[in-house]
């Protein structure tokens, strides 16, 4: 077990999964994910989630060691998909005296998932809901659509520790040496990116709470400079970007297109802006290029037509941006065709489908091969897209 202390009654009992091939059946975690489970060992003993079924057995022997001779008297259930609530069937045969807190929309999530008998152990909360431990308080804060209609975090009074589900969640494992807001971003903006609005409405929620601790349900238990996590969550939730800078992102079925995009991202360097991210969005981690669309203030696309229209890993991509609420940013468009260039025109009208993203008038044909003309348009191109 990672050893992370909370505090002296508020321990770590999560299990690092580094065996994974992919998180939520679709992620890339090179460092592997941690499912965050925690023990309050007061006059009643809580244990805050279960994790996914596929490490029950070792998160069973962590809670034994902390529990010692004492049972769980309640299971809070923050969230109930199955990287968190996969054990909540085990560990309920193993402490059958244990009661399970959830709002009304977790047990009819549970029901669908178990078939235990889920009726005799339910404690049913609602917003504001408090739980008394001892000389520890939860309290219940909804936070629905963060990431799912019934999550819910917990407030614990008493040490001012906040149980913040997904949210402030990070891929990797706890024993990962590494940036945080990295993986944290690419975490927030393909698994929670949605669902800005619902996390703008939990962030006020919280905004007067004073808060000593954030134990998420994945990566690190935030300890210090609380300000800069929560200021982080603000930006990207609003919709705001993060840095000026442009994410150069291509689609290139011989290399032609490939070449285009990355002569505008070292023309946009030379033009001096500040950060310029380039993503082969058939082969570098789609997660990662959508992190950086976010990021930046400005994209290019540069996109080779196939079939009359989109190559299909920019189509994945765009799709996957209008599916996160892309936002409030500016892009300019690049497409090649040797016969009848479509993916400028199909890309914008996507582009224009989604709310205040400003696609720059003028695009850049190719015919086949980047030529003379084409280089001082792309030149034209990457000073419109510097005084955007
Ligand atoms: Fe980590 Fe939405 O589950």
């Amino acid at each position: 077990m990672s050893k992370v202390e909370i505090t002296d009654k508020i321990l770590y009992v999560g299990v690092n999964d580094r065996d994974i091939d992919l998180f939520e059946g679709q992620y890339v975690v090179p460092e592997g994910v941690s499912y965050n489970s925690y023990l309050i060992m007061d006059e009643k003993v809580v244990l805050m989630d279960t994790v996914d079924a596929r490490k029950s057995e070792e998160w069973l022997a962590n809670i034994k060691v902390v529990l010692g001779t004492r049972q769980p008297d309640y299971l809070v259930v923050s969230h109930m998909e199955p990287d968190h609530a996969g054990s909540i069937a085990a560990v309920a045969e193993e402490f059958p005296d244990m009661k399970i807190v959830g709002n009304a929309k977790t047990f009819t999530f549970m029901g669908q998932f178990f078939d235990f008998d889920i009726d005799s152990k339910k404690v049913v909360v609602a917003e504001g809901d408090e739980l008394s431990l001892g000389k520890h308080n939860l309290k219940f804060i909804m936070a629905p659509m963060v990431h799912w209609p019934e999550v819910m975090m917990t407030y614990e009074t008493s040490e001012k520790i906040l149980f913040s589900a997904d949210g402030f969640g990070k891929f990797g494992a706890l024993d990962t040496e590494e940036d945080w807001a990295c993986e944290a971003r690419r975490y927030y903006f393909n698994i929670v990116g949605k669902y800005g609005a619902q996390v703008q409405a939990v962030l006020k929620k919280l905004a007067g709470a004073e808060v000593n601790a954030i134990c998420p349900l994945h990566g690190p238990i935030l300890k210090e400079n609380l300000a800069y996590y929560i200021g982080l969550y603000d930006t990207w939730s609003s919709y705001r970007p993060e840095d000026e800078g442009v994410l150069v992102a291509y689609a290139s079925i011989y290399g032609n297109t490939a070449g285009a995009a990355k002569q505008i991202a070292e023309m946009l360097k030379e033009k001096g802006a500040k950060k310029v991210a380039i993503a082969d969005l058939a082969r570098d981690d789609m997660a990662e290029a959508i992190e950086d669309a976010f990021r930046y203030d400005k994209m290019v696309l540069a996109c080779s037509t196939y079939d009359g229209g989109i190559f299909p890993c920019m189509e994945d991509f765009l799709s996957h941006l209008k599916a996160k609420n892309y936002q409030k940013r500016t892009v300019a468009l690049i497409e090649n065709g040797t016969w009848a260039p479509m993916a400028g025109k199909k890309m914008r009208e996507i582009l224009e489908g989604m709310k205040d993203v400003k696609v720059l008038e003028n695009t850049v044909t190719i015919r086949s091969a980047v030529k003379a003309d084409t280089v001082s348009a792309l030149d034209k191109l990457a000073d419109e897209v510097m005084n955007a």
